[in-house]
Parts: structure tokens; sequence; C-alpha cells
């Protein structure tokens, strides 16, 4: 893994912009994004650039269930916000959190994933070492899947919802293999409480119980902490 350490996540947003115009410029075309506050300083440093995604491929990782693409909770909402708006790719996917059979749906994005090979992927770090919304103890083989969200996920999310009961206790995730298949993956985390999921994820036991701890069995893993995610790592 290579480790870049900034100051804040204004920088980090910098060094993430880097990596994706880097990749634009070796020819990437298939891009896998992620939401959360994390990747909002790359995304508003990809808006302010003369980037162009018209011929480019997105997929995201996850989406609630339960929520239509206009609620302005769903994930579907949130990367029209921070970032299609602004920079249209030719095409967009995302999972349907509204599909009546929801294990069809999990095939359709697995299939959709299959034919766009990701060239770059972007992730945040869940406090509990989740990426997408493979939760502790998901299994490392199965592709996108229902999950049920952990109270810690929850809790942490909780924050964007007027009330915790209105949080949903349910996603769709593109799942491990899927995010290993990718070419390159960013990941960055910010702030104190991602320190532990961070030191699990770089120095730990690569196990299932901290799902980012995965990243330590490919290639070219790149990773944006800010000082305080960066705390508690014993070799920096
Ligand atoms: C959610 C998302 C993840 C994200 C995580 C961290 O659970 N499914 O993709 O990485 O939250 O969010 P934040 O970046 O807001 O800390």
């Amino acid at each position: 893994m290579k480790i870049i350490i900034v100051k804040n996540e204004v920088e980090g947003g910098q060094e993430g912009y880097k990596i994706f115009a880097d990749a634009k410029k070796n020819g990437a075309h298939t891009f896998g994004l992620a939401t959360g506050s994390t990747p909002i300083t790359t995304y508003n440093d990809i808006i302010a650039s003369d980037l162009d995604f018209s011929d480019s491929i997105s997929i995201n990782l996850d989406e609630y269930i339960g929520l239509a693409a206009d609620n302005d909770q769903s994930y579907n909402y949130f990367m029209h916000e921070h970032l299609f708006n602004k920079k249209p790719f030719k095409k967009s996917y995302l999972p349907n959190g509204l599909a009546k059979d929801i294990d069809a749906e999990a095939k359709r994005y697995d299939q959709v994933i299959e034919d766009n090979p990701i060239d770059l992927q972007i992730l945040g770090l869940g406090r509990n070492g989740h990426i997408g919304f493979n939760e502790p103890g998901t299994s490392r083989e199965i592709g996108t899947h229902r999950v049920s969200l952990t109270q810690s996920t929850i809790d942490a999310n909780a924050r964007f919802f007027a009330h915790e009961e209105d949080v949903p206790k349910e996603a769709l995730s593109m799942g491990l293999a899927s995010i290993m298949k990718s070419k390159h993956i960013l990941l960055e985390a910010y702030g104190e409480e991602k320190a532990d999921a961070v030191k699990g994820m770089i120095e730990g036991p690569d196990t299932p119980d901290l799902p980012a701890s995965i990243l330590q069995n490919h290639d070219n893993v790149t990773v944006i902490l800010d000082e305080a995610a960066a705390s508690k790592l014993t070799n920096k």
C-alpha cells in the first residue's frame, strides 16, 4: 500500500484529485465511486478542474434499500449533488434501492461490474473498517448483496438524517471480491474516529472482522490519511 499523509481533508482532496487526473491521462475509462463525507473534497477538486468524464462510466459502491433516487438521503441524490450535476459521465450506474426483487437487482449489478471493469475505485472507510457497506464478518467471496447495517453504521450515518429512526436499516452493496478486481484502489480516511480502523486495515491481521484489511492483498492501493486518521499507525 502506498500511504500519503496530509494535514487535512482539503489537502487530501487535492491528492485524490491528482490520482483521478493521472488515471484519466493513462486511459482509465471506468471509475468506481463512493459516497459519504470523505470523498467530497476530491469531488470538489474534480468539479473545479477541466477533467471531462463525458466519455467515462461510473459505478457506485452502494445504495440504501427503500430510498427513491430523488430522496435527498439516497446515494443517487448525493452523487448528483456532489458530482454528476457538474461533471456528468456518459453512463452512471447505482444499485436501485427500490427494486422489487433485490436479489435480481444484485445480479444485474454484478453483470454491470463484469461488463465494465473498474480502472480506479475510490473508497471511504467505516469506523468499524467497512468498505462500501461490507460490514465486519462479510464473506469475501460474495458479489453485490443485501446488507443489514450494524448499529455502529446506523449511528454514524444518523447525522445525515432528521431522526435516527429515518436511517434505513438495509442497503445493497458491491461485494469485496468486486472491489478487489479494480485495477487501482484509492482509499481516503480523515479524522480521529477512523484511526483504529486505519491501523487495523494497514497493520492489523488480514481478517474478515475488519473488511478493509482485505486491501493488504491488492497490489495497487493508495491510501490518503490526515494526521488524525494516521495517528495510531506504528510505522509512518
Ligand atoms: C457509509 C458508506 C461508505 C463510507 C462510510 C464512511 O457507510 N456506505 O461507503 O465510506 O459511510 O462515511 P464517511 O465518509 O461519511 O465517514
